[in-house]
């Protein structure tokens, strides 16, 4: 069959739309996350439920557990700490951690995540302590060494229970996150959390001058004109 005269002509030059390809991309991820799915990161199998945040290959869940296992100064010093990973969806980075925790917590706001990080523990063999809290509403007393958070991020209103796995209107989930971090984290302790351009920066101008703030990771999207980043949290010394 003879290609048609369009498949012959040379392709018209297009201009790229950060916007239009951000619009895509996104509606892509909220249709995978639609769905149940099976993933691999480190050594672990997880299962996602429909209506949660995957851990896709390239997603912030991978980006942040990895940049943690690197930069972390506790664990690269081989020592066992006392870790809580906030929405913990999955549980994909506090389950990647295990190897380094003496004490493990898993929470979420979302029962169903809780529930899916329950079971992913128990797939891979993991026994953490999971329960459901509202950022640090129902955690426990007791400091841990490593606190954990790839938040939600986006500027954006609440409507279902996918957009609150990515969704913070007004920098709430930041504000009060970075509020509640004093009772929690111990004196040596480090926070990790991921952000991107597309949430509030100006928010992270507000961070308390008790902390030393400290961009461990960055990447940048060029055709999608966003960066992504991890953050690691200290007490000033
Ligand atoms: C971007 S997802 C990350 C999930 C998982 N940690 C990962 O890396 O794949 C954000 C998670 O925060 C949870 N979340 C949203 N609001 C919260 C809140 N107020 N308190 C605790 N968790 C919250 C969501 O349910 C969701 O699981």
């Amino acid at each position: 069959m003879n290609p048609s005269p369009l498949q012959d002509s040379p392709l018209p030059r297009q201009q790229v739309d950060p916007h239009q390809c951000l619009q895509e991309e996104h509606q892509q991820m909220l249709a995978q996350h639609r769905t149940l799915g099976w993933y691999k990161a480190e050594e672990l199998r997880l299962v996602a439920l429909p209506e949660m945040f995957h851990p896709t290959p390239g997603s912030s869940s991978l980006f942040c557990l990895e940049t943690i296992l690197k930069a972390s100064r506790g664990i690269t010093a081989g020592q066992r700490l006392s870790i809580l990973d906030l929405g913990c969806g999955t549980g994909v980075v506090g389950l990647g951690l295990h190897a380094h925790a003496h004490r493990l917590h898993l929470s979420d706001i979302s029962r169903r995540a809780v529930w899916c990080a329950r079971l992913n523990g128990w797939l891979n063999g993991i026994f953490p302590i999971c329960y459901r809290s509202d950022i640090f509403s129902a955690v426990p007393k007791g400091l841990f060494d490593l606190i954990v958070f790839n938040m939600p991020l986006m500027q954006a209103p609440i409507r279902d229970r996918l957009e609150q796995t990515m969704n913070d209107p007004g920098g709430q989930i930041f504000s009060r996150f970075i509020q509640g971090l004093s009772q929690f984290l111990a004196p040596e302790g480090e926070v990790f959390f991921a952000y991107s351009s597309l949430g509030d920066m100006a928010l992270l101008d507000n961070i308390p001058q008790q902390y030393h703030l400290e961009q461990v990771a960055k990447e940048v999207f060029s055709e999608l004109a966003t960066e992504r980043y991890v953050f690691r949290l200290t007490y000033h010394q």
